[in-house]
């Protein structure tokens, strides 16, 4: 079986109002009625799976002290029991959860095969990305660390490429060439346009004592403290909490950087279903099915004569009504209004940025 490791401290500041740093928009219904936390879970639950029989185990979850409960009222709606919560004492980016979840699954389970997944991608094809993690296994039984790279579509800067030696084949592994995280524009577009990319899906399966020892040899630095912080976590109802001041020394950086673009042992298994990973409300808009003017209105909103236009409320008190609009998106929470140019998607942080500097 494989145990999914699942990522879930981020704060998705790109996606306020509906997003807050209290909870954050993997725990929110953004597209259908689950939250990508739950839908993320369940992709990867049960056995018996695509045409190999694959099997998950029970999930290893990291998130702060902040999410806890939403995470164990989430899983319990989706009738998951997670087999452990790792509680991490503050953010420390990806690498040292990564790090955390291999040392605690290889304590008991030296040949344990984890897959690491963001808690707030869609992929809505469940059995292609079973088929693709099937795929995968070939090379993680070789001590390879498997990436699933997807076909991109524009010269993004905010994800990693992957480059390949040859044209993707019928989902077949590959070894990775070379992976590159988060290039400037320049290197994007000349990347995009080679055609030898993937991008990088943000989802990664090891052995666990393969990425610990990927760990061990490309960064040393965060070994001693995450180790540490485990040796001394303390359980607390059915929480396992990383010791604070052990886990306050490891380096705050991701895996991205830490780890997989030093490592020479990466393979790259193509992923050619419908994946997004929900960066923006450009990509929220995208995802919940535009009309034949690309307009996406919710229960509580009417668009009149719009076009390429997200209009969205999720507060029961506002009804929002847009006219005449192009390229616009304005979404109502109980609380806050935000209107903007769906192009400035990416921007939205900023308006975080901004109300932060104000109080
Ligand atoms: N537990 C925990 N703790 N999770 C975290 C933390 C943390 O401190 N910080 C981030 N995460 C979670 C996020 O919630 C998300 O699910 C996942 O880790 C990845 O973090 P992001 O911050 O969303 O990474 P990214 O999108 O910039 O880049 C990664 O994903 C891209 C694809 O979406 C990279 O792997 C890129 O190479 C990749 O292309
Ligand atoms: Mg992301």
């Amino acid at each position: 079986t494989i145990t999914p490791v699942l990522l879930c401290g981020g704060s998705g500041t790109r996606l306020w109002p509906l997003s807050r740093k209290s909870y954050p928009k993997q725990f929110v219904p953004l597209v259908g009625e689950e939250t990508l936390f739950q839908a993320s879970a369940r992709r990867l639950h049960g056995t018996g799976l695509g045409a190999g029989g694959l099997g998950f185990a029970a999930p290893v979850v990291l998130t702060n002290a902040e999410f806890r409960f939403i995470v164990a009222e989430q899983l319990g709606q989706a009738g998951i029991d997670p087999g452990a919560v790792l509680i991490e004492p503050e953010g420390r980016n990806t690498a040292a959860p990564i790090l955390a979840a291999a040392l605690h699954l290889a304590a008991t389970d030296p040949e344990a095969v984890m897959l690491v997944a963001p808690s707030d991608h869609v992929v809505p094809d469940a059995p292609a990305f079973h088929a693709a993690i099937e795929r995968g296994l070939g090379p993680v039984s070789e001590g390879r660390l498997v990436t699933f790279g997807i076909t991109p579509d524009r010269a993004e800067t905010g994800y990693g490429y992957l480059e390949i030696a040859a044209p993707v084949a019928d989902g077949a592994p590959q070894d990775l060439v070379r992976f590159v995280e988060k290039p400037d524009a320049a290197r994007a577009e000349a990347m995009f346009g080679s055609g030898a990319f993937l991008w990088n899906a943000g989802i990664f399966m090891a052995r666990a004592a393969d990425m610990a020892a990927a760990f061990r040899h490309h960064a040393p630095d965060l070994c001693a403290p995450v180790e540490a912080a485990l040796d001394r976590a303390r359980a607390d109802l059915g929480f396992l909490r990383l010791d604070p001041a052990a886990w306050a020394a490891a380096p705050d950086i991701s895996v991205d950087y830490a780890v997989m673009e030093k490592a020479g042992n990466l393979s790259v298994v193509p992923f050619a279903a419908a994946w997004s990973d929900l960066g923006g409300w450009d990509a929220v808009w995208r995802e919940s099915g535009p009309d034949a003017h690309g307009v996406v209105a919710t229960d509580g909103a009417t668009a009149i004569d719009c076009r390429d236009t997200l209009l969205r409320s999720d507060s029961d008190r506002l009804e929002i009504v847009g006219i005449g609009l192009d390229n616009i998106m304005a979404i109502a929470t109980g609380d806050a209004v935000l209107v903007a140019d769906m192009r400035r998607a990416q921007d939205v942080k900023l308006a975080v940025a901004a109300l932060k500097a104000k109080q």
